[in-house]
């Protein structure tokens, strides 16, 4: 999927109550990483719960054109029979990792220790996105990468023959490099160390010692310091992918703001690397209880009760709270458009370069929908108009990015007037069924 796919407009009408369950799909991020390590562990990792979202599924084929054997067993039930640490070998083809900005980067991550030459591409919105970030420390363990200007896709990485350890201070936070650099590190001899400023999601580390390797997690004077001992024989493990939070939130969020609605929103993620937009949502005065919490595939967890709240309070979201709801922002603005007051986001300027360029993006559709917003590079501020105020009626431009298209989506069904969306086909890549669970939940969201 690089970028042929056509545009789908999508309508959204406002809806009655909301009400029912929402069991949303498997965690994008969990579920690139069980191919992934799977792959890299020598014998058959079973995987339940996969999400079969267009990204992930492309890091599935990624794998078997690395020599892994990948196998769909039924309804998010994955079998993989890896080839073991620098087991991967050279590709024929290019590797096609569609949208997905996980996908390309855990993967060169995984390639850059093992001398093979793997040549990564993807749509028009991952071509435009920085690989400088995952290849300059990959380069400090010896690969060397060929890409276009700025550090674009298409882009060569040649893996290193004599890969060196690598300590690394995260220029920025981001879970995907510190991910590549872990993955490149376990075919590396000795220890990699990665230094976190501000902690992010860490299902890497997790995983990575559920497959049987070191990894050590501590407090310096830097930061969090991960030290991964390098050559570990990983272990196949069975992986029971929980459901994703970023995904919750689109039910979660649409409950709140559409007047009456009443759900339940089963097995969200309480990981404090993952939790930061319903820690938001409970200060700006959001209806949600937090019921059963417990673990589920290595991660807590709880069910949601979520129920209309009409008096939502404009908030400041602490900057340090960005790395655990980074892709929350989208759908935290439409939320803040139904609030009295102020929200004001600062400290997100990765957004910019996400799947598009978020703050940009959602700042253009809520002015178009009759909100106000306010942006600098690094803060988006949206002035609420309450309940029911968002005057809604116009198109919305997604930008090849599903989490835009979802947000608007959401706004439509609490909007005073439909809103559409330009290109509703991104939604694939990480919410495959979210027409129909929203639709059945008592949305009104159709095709245009
Ligand atoms: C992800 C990390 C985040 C997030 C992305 C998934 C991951 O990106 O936005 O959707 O699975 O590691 P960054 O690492 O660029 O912040």
């Amino acid at each position: 999927m690089s970028g042929h796919a056509e545009a789908q407009p999508m309508i959204s009408a406002r809806s009655g109550p909301l009400s029912g369950v929402a069991a949303v799909p498997g965690d994008k991020s969990i579920s690139h990483r069980a191919l992934i390590f799977g792959a890299m562990a020598v014998g058959e990792t079973r995987i339940s719960g996969l999400l079969e979202g267009q990204d992930v599924l492309d890091t599935a084929k990624a794998m078997r054109a690395l020599g892994a054997e990948v196998t769909r067993l039924g309804e998010g039930a994955w079998s993989v029979h890896g080839v073991g640490t620098g087991g991967f070998s050279e590709p024929s083809d290019l590797i096609d990792c569609g949208n997905s900005g996980t996908g390309v980067r855990l993967l060169m991550g995984a390639v850059a220790t093992t001398p093979i030459s793997v040549t990564f591409t993807g749509d028009a919105s991952l071509r435009k996105r920085p690989m400088g970030r995952v290849t300059d420390p990959l380069s400090l363990f010896g690969a060397r990468a060929f890409g276009r200007k700025g550090g674009r896709l298409p882009m060569t990485l040649v893996g290193a023959a004599d890969p060196v350890p690598v300590r690394y201070v995260l220029p920025m936070a981001s879970a995907q490099v510190k991910s590549a650099v872990l993955l490149a590190g376990l075919n590396a001899p000795g220890e990699t160390v990665v230094i976190e400023r501000e902690p992010t999601r860490d299902h890497s580390e997790r995983m990575l010692r559920g497959f049987g390797a070191e990894v050590a997690v501590e407090a310096g004077p830097e930061g969090q310091v991960i030290t991964l001992v390098g050559r570990p024989e990983l272990r196949p493990q069975g992986v029971a992918v929980p459901r994703d939070p970023s995904s919750a939130a689109f039910p979660t969020c649409a409950a709140l703001i559409t007047e009456g609605s009443e759900i339940r929103v089963p097995g969200v993620s309480q990981n404090p690397t993952r939790n930061g937009l319903y820690l938001t949502l409970v200060e700006m005065g959001a209806d949600i209880s937090f019921e059963n919490p417990r673990e589920e595939g290595g991660e807590p967890v709880a069910d949601l009760h979520v129920r209309f709240s009409p008096d939502l309070r404009g908030v400041e979201v602490p900057p340090g709270r960005a790395p655990s709801m980074i892709d929350e922002y989208p759908v935290l603005s439409v939320v803040a458009a139904f609030a009295d007051g102020r929200t004001v986001m600062r400290g997100v300027k990765e957004l910019r370069v996400k799947e598009s360029d978020r703050i940009d993006a959602m700042a253009r559709g809520l002015e178009a929908c009759g909100v106000r917003t306010e942006e600098d590079e690094d803060t988006l501020i949206v002035h609420g108009m309450g309940a029911g105020g968002m005057p809604g009626g116009a198109t919305c431009a997604t930008h090849l990015d599903h989490r835009i298209a979802m947000s608007f989506l959401v706004a439509g069904m609490a909007a005073q007037r439909e809103i559409t969306v330009d290109d509703g086909a991104p939604i694939m890549t990480s919410f495959p069924l979210f027409e129909g669970l929203m639709n059945g939940l008592g949305a009104a969201i159709r095709r245009g």
